[in-house]
C-alpha cells in the first residue's frame, strides 16, 4: 500500500484537505507534510488534524533536494504526492516568475530527489514506490461552446503562465517515469471549492466580500465556464489512483458541471440570502459588479472523467447544489480562520495590487 507519504503543499488548500481525508479513513498511513508556508499555506489549515502521532510537519521548500532526499530516507517514505505549487492565474500573469521557481523548478528536484533515493540508492520499483502528481484541466486550453469536453488524450495547450508551468511540471513527471522507470500517476483536475480555500478564489472571496457588503467584482461578461468539484471529491479520487491506477497513466477528475461564472455567484447569493440575509434585507446579488477582464482569460473547460469512472469506479459525491451549500455554512462557521489568515496573510495588499485597476465593464 502506498500510505508512508510525502505530501507537499500540506498546509494549502487541497493539500490540507487531502492530509485530513487520510488521517481520517486510513488511520494506518503515515504522512509527512512538507510546506514552505507561503501566503498560500498556513499552520491554521491544520491546526485541527485528528491524529499527530503518524502525522509530522516540516517547513521548507520541494526546491531543497537534500532535505527531500533526506525525509524519503528518515521516515522510509514510499509515496510522494506532489500538490505544492504557485496555484492562482491572477498571481501567475501579475508575477510570472514564483510560478517558474515553484512550479517547474520545484517539480524537477522533487522528481530528482525521488529518482536518486528510491531508484539509485534503494533499488526500488513498480509497486514499491509512487510519485503521484497533482495537476489541472488549464493543461489543456480553452474550449468553444461546441467543443468535446477534455480528456487524457487532448493535447496540451495552456494559456496563462500558471497554466504552461503546471504542463512543463506534467511533462517532467512524464519523461521521469519514460526515461528512469520512475513509478509514477498524474491526475488533471477542474476547479475546486470547499473548506479552507484561500480567499482569492472565486468562491471564497464572493463569500466573503458578500458578508462584508463589498462589490462582486465578476471579470468580462462572467459568462467563462468552469467544472467545479467539491473538494473532498478531489480528496477521494487522488486517494483511488494513488492505491489503484496504472502506473504511468494520468487520470482526469472533474465533477461533470457547466455553470458559468455568473451562475455561481448567483447560486453562492442566494444561499447567503437564506442562510444569513443581510440586515436591510436587499438581496446579495446587488452587490455583482462586472470589471475588466483577466487578460488570456478561459472561456470554457469540461472534462471527460470516463477514464477514471470505468477504470476506478470513481465519481463525484457531491452536486454543485449541495458542494457550495456545505461551503457557504462552512465559511459562515469560521470566523476565527478568516481573521487570522487575512492578518498573517497580508491579503489586503493582494485584493488592492489585483482589484483597483480593474475598471467597471460595459454591460
Ligand atoms: P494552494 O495555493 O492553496 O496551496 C499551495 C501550497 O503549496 C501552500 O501551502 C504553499 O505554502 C505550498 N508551497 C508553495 N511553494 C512551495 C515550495 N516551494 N515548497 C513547499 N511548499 C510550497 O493550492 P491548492 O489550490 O491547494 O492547489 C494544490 C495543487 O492542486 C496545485 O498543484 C494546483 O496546481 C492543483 N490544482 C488546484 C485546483 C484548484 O482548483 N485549487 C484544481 C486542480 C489542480
Ligand atoms: O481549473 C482548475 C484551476 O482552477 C486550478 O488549476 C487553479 O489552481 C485554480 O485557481 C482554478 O483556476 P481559475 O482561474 O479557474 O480559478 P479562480 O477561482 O481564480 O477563477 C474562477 C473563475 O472566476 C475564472 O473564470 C475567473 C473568474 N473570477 C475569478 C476571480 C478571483 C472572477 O470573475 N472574479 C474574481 O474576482
Amino acid at each position: 500500500m502506498f500510505n508512508r507519504i510525502l505530501v507537499t503543499g500540506g498546509a494549502g488548500f487541497i493539500g490540507s484537505n487531502f492530509i485530513r481525508y487520510v488521517l481520517i479513513n486510513f488511520p494506518e498511513s503515515f504522512i509527512v507534510n512538507l510546506d514552505l508556508l507561503t501566503y498560500a499555506g498556513s499552520l491554521e489549515n491544520i491546526k485541527d488534524l485528528p491524529s499527530q502521532k503518524n502525522y509530522h510537519f516540516v517547513e521548507g521548500d520541494i526546491r531543497d533536494e537534500e532535505l527531500v532526499k533526506n525525509l524519503l530516507r528518515e521516515h522510509g517514505l514510499n509515496t510522494i504526492v506532489h500538490f505544492a505549487a504557485e496555484s492562482h492565474v491572477d498571481r501567475s500573469i501579475l508575477g510570472p516568475r514564483a510560478f517558474v521557481q515553484t512550479n517547474i523548478i520545484g517539480t524537477f528536484s522533487l522528481l530528482e530527489a525521488a529518482r536518486k533515493v528510491w531508484l539509485d540508492e534503494k533499488k526500488l520499483g513498480d509497486g514499491e514506490v509512487r510519485f503521484h502528481h497533482i495537476s489541472t484541466d488549464e493543461v489543456y486550453g480553452t474550449l468553444a461552446p461546441n467543443d468535446s469536453a477534455f480528456e487524457e488524450t487532448t493535447p496540451y495547450a495552456p494559456n496563462s503562465p500558471y497554466a504552461a508551468s503546471k504542463a512543463s511540471s506534467d511533462l517532467l513527471v512524464r519523461s521521469y517515469m519514460h526515461t528512469y522507470g520512475l513509478p509514477t500517476t498524474l491526475t488533471n483536475c477542474t476547479n475546486n471549492y470547499g473548506p479552507y480555500q484561500f480567499p482569492e478564489k472565486l468562491v471564497p472571496l464572493m463569500i466573503m466580500n458578500a458578508l462584508e457588503g463589498k462589490d462582486l467584482p465578476i471579470y468580462g461578461d462572467g459568462r467563462q465556464i468552469r467544472d467545479w468539484l467539491y473538494v473532498e471529491d478531489h480528496c477521494t479520487a487522488i486517494w483511488q489512483v494513488l492505491q489503484e491506477g496504472r502506473t504511468g497513466e494520468s487520470y482526469c477528475i472533474g465533477g461533470n458541471n457547466q455553470p458559468t461564472n455568473l451562475e455561481i455567484v448567483d447560486t453562492l447569493c442566494a444561499i447567503l440570502d437564506e442562510l444569513h440575509p443581510n440586515a436591510d434585507g436587499k438581496p446579495y446579488a446587488l452587490q455583482k459588479k462586472l470589471v475588466t477582464d483577466r487578460p488570456g482569460h478561459d472561456r470554457r473547460y469540461a472534462m471527460k472523467i470516463d477514464k477514471i469512472k470505468n477504470e476506478l469506479g470513481w465519481q463525484p459525491k457531491y452536486t454543485l447544489k449541495d458542494g457550495l451549500l456545505k461551503t457557504v455554512q462552512w465559511y459562515l462557521a469560521q470566523k476565527n480562520w478568516i481573521e487570522a489568515i487575512r492578518k498573517e496573510k497580508n491579503y489586503q495588499s493582494w485584493v488592492e495590487k489585483n482589484y483597483t485597476n480593474r475598471t467597471e465593464a460595459e454591460k
